[in-house]
């Protein structure tokens, strides 16, 4: 885009602290209009004449910054004055914080390298037609500020005692200009206030916070003290099995929380790092711990401005808890990028992750920009040669020692576009993700060693699958065949694209035929869960009936257990419920034992784990290392809810849901089910119900022309609202 303004700098190091840039102008004549366009290497807070410009927080967002950097644009008519003073505030952010790498010589190894600078530009148009632009330039001046700490991983240190000794004059560089774009994703917003719940004091003797919820954001307290007192606190996702706060699995993510108080009352909240936490520790508080109480911190839910459009309730409280379960697992990973976990030190767009979790994302909110953005920097990170990385912003790519991209991971750059377009139906979306779609197709056949397999590479494989060999992260389930199975379903759903678009796919349709037939010869048996799911799933198994039962009867035979990590696991209440097992399906839902998706809950889960046994059923953690309690991938079962179990299902070739259809699978193993979308055309809804007859009722509202399938016969009927009645 078009940028005149320079990019300005502190002229010392500013490591890790928060630099304040100020600008004072006057206008002298009435303003029409002012409009701000503005961005920063970091995260940046702006104000004028004190008053924040804006709602929204961490902007610019994560992009993949050496070739994108969003530029926000914010009208600030209503703030100018005669006299006027504009600052900005810059945090490290995801820029210049050291995030985890697992070598040296990586993307984020330079960044942190770069400037604490920002560029913004403020367009005056006066009453009179004429026009000013403030720029930044040397006239700017910049001082340390109150943020005496601000990164990432590591939290934020404020003092409010801090009087900057020195004024300097902002220094000019040579920024980047090329790679700016408009923002292009939802900003992100402080969305919820939660208060705190309950202070336990800990055997250890601890004085600890409950806010009785899992959430990403900030955290605020509110008190009276003397200039110089301390609040300093620290973050846990859960309590250990004694009753003790738990910090090891944040792993090297420092996440400080330290205050330095003026006098008097007053509020403080972190503004330019977040947090992933439940519980936090009351370290140090004025007049002593004991002087903390529950009133004085709440806790801030941030993440990207998405409309919630999906809701499911059930008889069923502990299934409800569960759904909670998983809309707070997208709250809390969808901050600008879609992540992995919130807490501890990584934080990344792990893109098998995102994959798994695309459609029940779509589904509960409306994240057609949050993901449209995300793939515009998957497609500027894809290698020339189609290599796409393990996470977007791939600030990992020069450190992935295997040199191909892992399925499942890579496989993001079908299956992501195609849900979104599957969800939404923007043909425009497709459009642009086509090449990126196309590429990574393409590169599967450059690097495998077998023709029309995937095979002789590196993957995460069925990644934390319970049938894992004894100090493995990798599901049991052959790699070649994962590998393979996904090269046939990202070519499947290439071809689909391509038509949607009106391309010729005649030479994908050949490629796909010949991955299915070497794939049968090649895997004419299937040893786990995850390869019978895959098999049927991705129709790729001879007789996909034979390989469902099969599916149920190792389901059985394992104590109506899954065995599936991420792979599977997305996938195997479908193959059962598409091949008559729908009862094993429901079984698998509502098992409350370990291991299943009730599980957690028994352990107070408030946020979907990362393992099944992240806490084991004798209290202990599953590791220190790798246990994260807020990973959204197996929250991606919300999918079968509402597409199987209330039986809302988009028609593929009217994507969007502009046709419908319905086919609601009810269970005597609960009293009632309901789930309803915000559809780009009206609501959706679907309800089943057992009467006091015990006849199945059927409720459903659509906005479009649907087709009811019930008692095994579809009728078609126009939007409107239905009663059926089933014996
Ligand atoms: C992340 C995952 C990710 C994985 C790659 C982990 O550390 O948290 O969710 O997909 O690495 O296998």
């Amino acid at each position: 885009m078009e940028w005149n303004a320079k990019w300005i700098k502190p002229s010392w190091e500013t490591e890790s602290k928060a630099p304040l840039f100020a600008k004072c102008f006057q206008t002298g004549k009435p303003v029409q209009s002012a409009i701000l366009r503005m961005t920063g290497m970091g995260v940046y807070e702006a104000a004028i004449n004190g008053t924040r410009i804006s709602k929204d927080v961490l902007a610019p967002g994560w992009t993949s910054y050496h070739k994108r950097l969003q530029v926000q644009t914010y009208n600030v008519t209503d703030m100018i004055g005669d006299k006027n003073e504009l600052t900005v505030l810059l945090g490290c952010g995801w820029y210049r914080s050291h995030l985890m790498c697992w070598n040296d010589g990586n993307i984020q190894t330079e960044l942190v390298k770069k400037p604490a600078g920002i560029t913004a530009e403020l367009t005056l148009t006066y009453a009179d037609g004429t026009e000013e632009i403030v720029c930044t330039d040397e006239s700017w001046t910049v001082s340390e500020s109150q943020v005496r700490f601000s990164e990432l991983y590591d939290g934020e240190v404020v003092d409010a005692t801090f009087v900057p000794q020195e004024i300097t004059s902002a220094v000019c560089f040579d920024g980047p200009t090329e790679t700016l774009i408009p923002q292009e994703g939802e900003p992100i917003r402080e969305q919820e206030r939660i208060c705190a719940v309950r202070m336990i004091t800990t055997p250890k003797g601890e004085r600890v916070i409950d806010f009785g919820q899992e959430l990403t954001g900030f955290l605020e307290v509110k008190l009276s003290a003397k200039k110089g007192e301390v609040v300093d606190i620290s973050f846990a996702e859960v309590l250990d099995k004694d009753g003790n706060f738990y910090t090891e699995n944040y792993r090297g993510a420092k996440c400080l929380y330290r205050y330095t108080c003026r006098d008097g009352q007053q509020t403080h909240k972190t503004k330019l790092t977040f947090y992933g936490f439940r519980y936090i520790r009351i370290n140090q508080f004025p007049g002593g711990t004991e002087n903390a109480d529950i009133s004085c911190f709440t806790g801030i839910a941030v993440h990207s401005q998405m409309k919630r459009t999906g809701h499911i309730h059930t008889s069923d409280s502990t299934l409800n808890q569960l759904v909670s379960n998983i809309i707070w697992g997208q709250k809390s990973n969808f901050v600008d990028v879609p992540t992995d976990c919130p807490q501890r030190d990584e934080r990344f767009g792990w893109t098998g992750d995102a994959q798994v979790f695309a459609r029940t994302a779509c589904l509960n909110y409306d994240a057609e920009r949050f993901f449209a953005k995300w793939l515009n920097d998957l497609a500027a990170d894809q290698r020339e040669a189609g290599y796409v990385g393990s996470v977007i912003p791939d600030v990992l790519t020069s450190v992935n020692e295997h040199g191909t991209a892992s399925s499942a991971w890579g496989d993001a750059a079908v299956i992501v576009p195609w849900e979104v377009y599957r969800a939404y139906g923007d043909v425009g979306l497709l459009r642009r993700q086509f090449p990126s779609m196309r590429k990574w197709v393409d590169y599967i056949g450059t690097i495998t060693a077998t023709p029309d397999l995937w095979t002789g590479c590196w993957h995460y494989a069925d990644w934390l699958g319970l049938d894992a060999p004894s100090g493995s992260y990798k599901g049991s389930s052959r790699e070649d065949f994962i590998a393979s199975a996904f090269y046939a379903n990202s070519t499947a759903l290439l071809i689909k694209a391509g038509k949607a678009l009106g391309e010729d796919m005649t030479a994908y349709e050949h490629l796909h035929k010949r991955i299915v037939a070497a794939f049968r010869k090649a895997y004419p048996e299937y040893l786990t869960q995850t390869e019978c799911i895959l098999a049927v799933h991705f129709h790729l198994a001879e007789d996909l009936q034979k390989t469902a039962d099969q599916l149920a009867h190792m389901v059985r035979e394992a104590g109506v257990q899954l065995k599936t990590g991420f792979v599977g696991t997305p996938y195997i209440l479908h193959v059962l419920s598409d091949y008559g097992h729908t009862d094993l399906a429901y079984e698998l839902l509502l098992r409350r034992e370990y291991p299943s998706w009730l599980y957690p809950i028994s352990k107070g889960a408030t946020t979907i784990w990362e393992h099944w046994d992240g806490i084991m059923q004798d209290g202990g953690f599953w590791s220190a290392d790798m246990n994260s309690f807020n990973h959204y991938a197996y929250g991606s079962v919300a999918d079968w809810m509402y597409g199987v179990a209330a039986g809302i299902q988009v028609c593929e070739d009217a994507p969007g849901y502009g046709k419908i259809r319905i086919h609601p699978h009810p269970t005597d193993k609960l009293d009632w089910f309901e789930a309803s979308i915000e559809t780009r055309h009206g609501l959706v809804s679907s309800k089943w119900s057992k009467t006091m007859a015990g006849a199945w009722r059927y409720e459903i509202v659509t906005p479009v022309q649907t087709d009811i399938q019930l008692n095994g016969k579809t009728c078609t009927v126009p939007a409107g609202s239905y009663i059926f009645h089933q014996e």
